[in-house]
Order: C-alpha cells, then structure tokens, then sequence
C-alpha cells in the first residue's frame, strides 16, 4: 500500500500565523506538523508517500523534508492549485498510487497509534475503504457518523445536530476506486469537494468497514486543537524521556 499526505488547503482557520508560514509547518512541540503525519505513515509499514502541497509552499516543503531519507521513506510531491477540498488533492495521486491502494492522511492529524495491523487487514480484506472514527466532545467540527444498532448508516460533515460523537478521524485506507468517484463528485454548499462523499459512495456499495482509534489522536487545524496537541506532544514526550 502507497501512503499520500494532504497537506494543500488555505489554513484560514488560522490566521495571522499561516499568513506567511504553511499551517502544516508550524511547530508541535518540538517538530513540524508534518513530520506527525510521515511518522504515522512510516509506522504503518508504508515506504512510497506522496505530499500534496499548496503551490506556495512548495519550496520550503523540499528543503524541510528531502528525500524522506531521515524518516525511512521515499517522498514525492505534487502541488495543489488552490483549494478545491479534499478530494480534489487526493485526485492528485491517481498516477501515483497506479492502481495499488493507498492510506491518506490530513497533513494536521497528529496520532501516536500504530496502524500497522489495521493496515495489513485492509490489503488482505474485501473492504473497499476503511475510515477510523475517535469520540470527541465537540463533534460539530467534523465528519460525525450516524449508526444504527451498532452499524455505521451514514455520514454527515460538520452536523449543527451531531448523531452520535465519533468523528471520523482524517486517516483513511482506500481501494483504487476512489479515483473513479472523484471525477464525478460535485462541490457542497462552501464551494469544496468532500471528503465524506466519497465515504457515503462507499458505505452504499457496502463497501465502508471501520475501527475506533484507542490512542490519542487531534486534528490539530484551529488555535485550541493546536495548543492542546503541543501539550499533549510535551507530556508525551517528557514521559517517554525523550
Ligand atoms: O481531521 C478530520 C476532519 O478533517 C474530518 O472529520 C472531516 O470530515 C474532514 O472534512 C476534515 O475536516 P476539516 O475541517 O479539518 O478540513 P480542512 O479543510 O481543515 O482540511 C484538512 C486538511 O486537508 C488540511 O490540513 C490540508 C488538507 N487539504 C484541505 C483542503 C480543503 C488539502 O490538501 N486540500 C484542500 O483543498
């Protein structure tokens, strides 16, 4: 399985400190955001990752990351001309992921769980897409699954009226499909391709399985998840002596 990062995006949400910096560059404690994303990617077991990044930033990405050697993994990039969603990024690693399947990560998703079992179940199984859901307590900010005796009936992205608190973390395993659903999606009411489309496409195929994240996990894209995600990371680290 190939990895992708979706690190393209405006990073309104936080203005003034993306103004001339990336959000996906900004610090975690003592690392660059992205580095997260690489790490859980890496932990997965997967080598050949694909970065996609604003144009702006290009630059400052290749000089920060390289090669990809430091992490153990190849990285290649291609840039997304502005911010079509998040589907619309991922349209951009049809050539890359050549028909294999690929797991994608939201370039400001910070975890320390290993996927790796998750992942090598997924290459073994039928699924067609597998998505990892966290309880949290402010479910209006995300994708929020709707279940039904236990099973997953549909989706919604950012519900005034959450169903249930799981959101859908921004970690996901697709088949080579997803390439084929993309082009024929249309833009929601704020103008952008979503991502929970293409989960709904799935889960009415029968085709959408799913797991609960048990360690920590944030999406670390507005002020207070940000800060809470450096505390987090510092206690972590300072525990782990490292
Ligand atoms: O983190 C989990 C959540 O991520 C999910 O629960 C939601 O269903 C999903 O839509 C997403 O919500 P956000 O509001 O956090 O998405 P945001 O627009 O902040 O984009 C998240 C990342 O995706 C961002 O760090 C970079 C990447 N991205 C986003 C857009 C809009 C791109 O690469 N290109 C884009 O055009």
């Amino acid at each position: 399985m190939k990895g992708v990062i979706l690190a393209g995006g405006k990073g309104t949400r936080m203005m003034p400190l993306t103004k001339v910096t990336n959000k996906h560059l900004l610090p975690i404690y003592n690392e660059p955001m992205i580095y997260y994303p690489i790490k859980t990617l890496a932990a997965a077991g997967i080598k050949d990752i694909l970065i996609v990044v604003g144009g702006e930033s290009m630059g400052e990405f290749l000089r920060l990351l390289g090669s990809g050697r430091e992490f153990g993994v190849n990285l290649t990039y291609r840039c997304q001309e502005g911010a079509g969603g998040i589907p619309a990024a991922l349209a951009l690693a049809k050539e890359f992921a050549d028909n294999d399947r690929v797991m994608v990560v939201l370039g400001d998703n910070v975890m320390d769980e290993s996927l790796k079992e998750e992942a090598h179940k997924f290459e073994s199984g039928n699924s067609g897409c597998h998505i990892f859901l966290k309880e949290v307590h402010d479910p209006q900010r995300y994708g929020v699954v709707e279940l039904d005796g236990g099973k997953v009936v549909a989706i919604h992205e950012k519900p005034e009226k959450p169903p249930t608190n799981l959101c859908v973390t921004g970690v996901y395993m697709f088949d080579s499909a997803v390439f084929g659903i993309i082009p024929d999606m249309k833009p929601s009411r704020r103008g952008e391709l979503e991502i929970v489309d293409v989960l709904n496409h799935y889960l009415k195929e029968g085709r959408l399985s799913w797991s609960r994240l048990k360690g920590y996990w944030t999406d670390a894209g507005t002020f207070e998840a940000w800060f809470e995600a450096n505390a987090i990371v510092r206690e972590n680290s300072i525990k782990g002596g490292k």
